[in-house]
């Protein structure tokens, strides 16, 4: 039994998390019992569970409240992960850390892989590569990169499901394309990476470059890659909806945030998948997890 502790435990990977590692010894923490940008808090929650692993999932994850403010941003998801890297590395423990494709420029124009140069075009995208760099430079560490989580929480399925009860027509985006993540099959591929024997290779501590780093992972749904307005279209079709998509593009879409600061999305942010498959971390089709999904909403 391993003993893990899990940031953001009460989010929507954290939820994942509990369920899928039921049989290892977890303790899920929130702001409340460990503010990850208090290196004191950290200090004494290492202290008293001694874990044998850190899975940090915490993180400011509303993308344009980071352009909001780039201060709290870079303080939660750098610094913070700074810290607890370094409480990794005090106490010999191994961490985890979920990233994100927005790391990426998204002008590839074909999936990301883990040897591909990041250039983040918003504050949320690089504060979560500087979590990177602190990850790697520090702890020994994996790096899961991940794209269009939904699970137990706020996110784009439910929103679509909230809005087809009132809409007969939907206007989404359809020039910014990706692959959604069911949070339950990250959350299991995540187990795998910990109970994978032999381990998969770690990033040794301060292996600040090269190319095929040993433990970065792009973990996302698999199959077609899609647009925000076909993502909706087909929670529509599975959920048996009359909703109609009518698909419009980024700039249309935020037209009437004139007084809001938006975040620049990447227009391509699918991520290659092949070295996660070669390493058995594959996930299922992201159309087969949708269903589940959806069929476990309806009850
Ligand atoms: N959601 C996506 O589409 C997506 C896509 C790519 C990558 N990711 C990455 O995947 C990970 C998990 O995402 P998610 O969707 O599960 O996120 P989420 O539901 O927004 O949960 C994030 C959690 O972080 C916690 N947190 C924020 N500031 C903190 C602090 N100072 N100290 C301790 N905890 C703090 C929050 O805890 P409280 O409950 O205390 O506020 C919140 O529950 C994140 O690292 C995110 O960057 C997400």
């Amino acid at each position: 039994m391993a003993k893990i502790l899990i940031t953001g435990g009460y989010g929507q990977l954290g939820t994942a998390l509990k369920e899928v590692l039921e049989d290892e010894e977890i303790l899920l923490t929130d702001t409340d019992s460990m503010d990850i940008t208090n290196a004191g808090q950290v200090g004494k929650v290492f202290d008293e569970f001694q874990p044998e692993w850190l899975m940090h999932g915490a993180a400011l994850t509303n993308v344009d409240g980071c352009e909001e403010n780039p201060e709290l941003a870079d303080k939660v998801n750098r610094l913070g992960t700074k810290i607890l890297a370094e409480a990794c590395k005090k106490n010999g423990v191994k961490m985890i850390y979920i990233s994100t494709d927005y790391i990426f420029d998204g002008t590839k124009g074909s999936p990301y892989t883990e040897d591909d140069e990041p250039s983040p075009k918003s504050e949320y995208g690089s504060t979560k590569l500087a979590g990177e760099k602190a990850a790697k430079e520090i702890a020994n560490s994996y790096i899961l990169r991940t794209s269009w989580v939904y699970g137990e929480g706020n996110n784009f399925v439910r929103t679509m499901l909230k809005l087809s009860e009132k809409m007969d027509e939907i206007k989404i985006v359809n020039d910014q394309f990706g692959r959604p993540t069911y949070a339950l099959d990250l959350a299991k591929a995540i187990r795998d990476v910990i109970k994978k024997s032999p381990p998969l290779p770690v990033i040794p501590a301060r292996q600040r470059s090269g190319k095929h780093p040993a433990g970065i992972y792009n973990v996302t749904g698999d199959g077609k890659i899609i647009s925000w307005a076909d993502f909706a279209a087909e929670i529509f079709e599975i959920a048996r909806k009359n909703t109609k998509v009518i698909g419009i593009s980024t700039e249309e879409y935020f037209s009437g945030n004139k007084d809001k600061k938006i975040a620049p999305r990447p227009a391509y942010s699918a991520l290659d998948l092949t070295k996660s498959k070669q390493a058995g971390l594959s996930l299922r089709d992201w159309r087969d997890a949708l269903a589940e999904y959806l069929s476990k909403e309806a009850k």
